[in-house]
């Protein structure tokens, strides 16, 4: 089964055709950050005017590239929720358009899925159960996955994602957005020890996240430097990439402390880690470390299935529609939707 994915719930367009015979036969990205960065942050109304204009003609470049014509496509998978609105709303008419006309099945894909079977786009790839960190821009979930759809919620993040709180610290020190990247790239020519954050919601049980108080935290450590301005950019490159460094610690080790209680707790041994955050390479190193140690094994998508992409939406797409199962009529656009809410397969 050939399926056609379109991913268009924040700044990025993505679109790829999944074949379940044959893997990934094409795909085609194209970011917004350019739009964006002169905001410092994703402008809604900015992202849907975007995606109107780039999600036909990737469609065709991508149909192209995987040598297909509509009669090739069997099925259509587009992001349904969660994310902005107006710019889930592009690639549901789309979407659902698309799948009346040329009479397919059409199937509305939970973003968060999407992110937590990439690491199955990979020729070696986890199998069920594990349990899943999902660490994105909007969403901080550890989540008991027991198949496609038969997700238990361990804990979130109580405020800020991680992704979050990631870009957050980087506009403080003056990084462009998305600040995560920048925030890594900085933090190794960072000196370990300068200073300590905290690991928040470590010393007590429990599986939920907090991440605004680190933010507190490190606000005011850049302004214990600067002597009365307020101006954070202004602290010295140096201090800079000490404090990169302090956050990404604490953050990482946040994760180490909390998946390794649900790996316990669950009795579980696989670990997937999905979602933008996933990206980072020194929160892969310190769980991949803390997952050797349990005598358990680790999973997460390559770098571009980290981020959003259209790819991870054809395949979770594809997984429910060869399953029997697809959408209505209706457009569907859920700006919220929770994840333990979707059917099993
Ligand atoms: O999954 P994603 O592309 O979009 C959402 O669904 O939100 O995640 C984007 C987030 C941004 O906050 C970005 O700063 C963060 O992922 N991110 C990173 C890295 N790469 C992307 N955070 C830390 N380290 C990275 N290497
Ligand atoms: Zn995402």
């Amino acid at each position: 089964m050939k399926v056609l994915g379109i991913e268009s719930s924040c700044d990025e367009t993505g679109i790829a055709i999944y074949d379940s015979d044959q893997g990934l036969l094409a795909e085609a990205l194209y970011s917004q950050v350019e739009i964006h960065q002169q905001y410092g942050g994703v402008v809604p109304e900015l992202a849907s005017r975007d995606h109107i204009r780039k999600t036909l003609p990737l469609i065709q470049e991508v149909m192209s590239k995987a040598e297909c014509t509509k009669s090739d496509i069997d099925g259509l998978a587009y992001t349904a929720g969660p994310g902005l609105s107006g710019a889930l709303l592009v690639g549901a008419s789309i979407g659902r358009a698309l799948g009346m006309t040329w009479d397919i099945p059409t199937i509305g894909v939970h973003h968060m899925e999407g992110h937590l079977l990439a690491p199955l786009l990979e020729e070696k790839g986890p199998t069920f159960p594990f349990v899943a960190l999902l660490v994105s821009g909007g969403h901080t979930q550890l989540v008991e996955v027991e198949r496609i759809g038969a997700y238990r919620l361990l804990g979130e993040s109580l405020d800020d994602a991680a992704g979050e709180a990631f870009d957050k610290v980087a506009k403080m020190l003056g990084l462009p957005y998305p600040g995560g990247p920048h925030i890594s790239t900085l933090a190794e020519s960072g000196e370990a020890g300068r200073f300590t954050f905290p690991r928040p919601m470590t010393n007590r049980p429990g599986l939920d996240f907090s991440f605004s108080g680190l933010k507190t935290f490190t606000l005011n450590t850049i302004l214990s430097l600067l002597d009365g301005d307020t101006d954070t950019t202004k602290i010295d490159q140096q201090s800079k990439a000490d404090i990169a460094h302090a956050f990404q610690e604490a953050v990482a080790d946040t994760m180490r402390i909390k998946c390794q209680r649900a790996i316990q707790q669950t009795g579980m041994r696989t670990l997937v880690i999905a979602g933008g955050v996933s990206a980072n390479k020194r929160l892969r190193e310190v769980l991949t470390v803390m997952v050797e140690k349990e005598g358990g094994e680790i999973y997460y998508p390559s770098l571009q299935y980290c981020t959003d992409n259209g790819a991870m939406i054809a395949y979770a797409g594809c997984q429910r529609l060869l399953a029997g199962q697809h959408d209505d009529l209706t457009i569907l656009a859920k700006p919220r939707w929770p994840l333990d809410q979707l059917a099993a397969l």
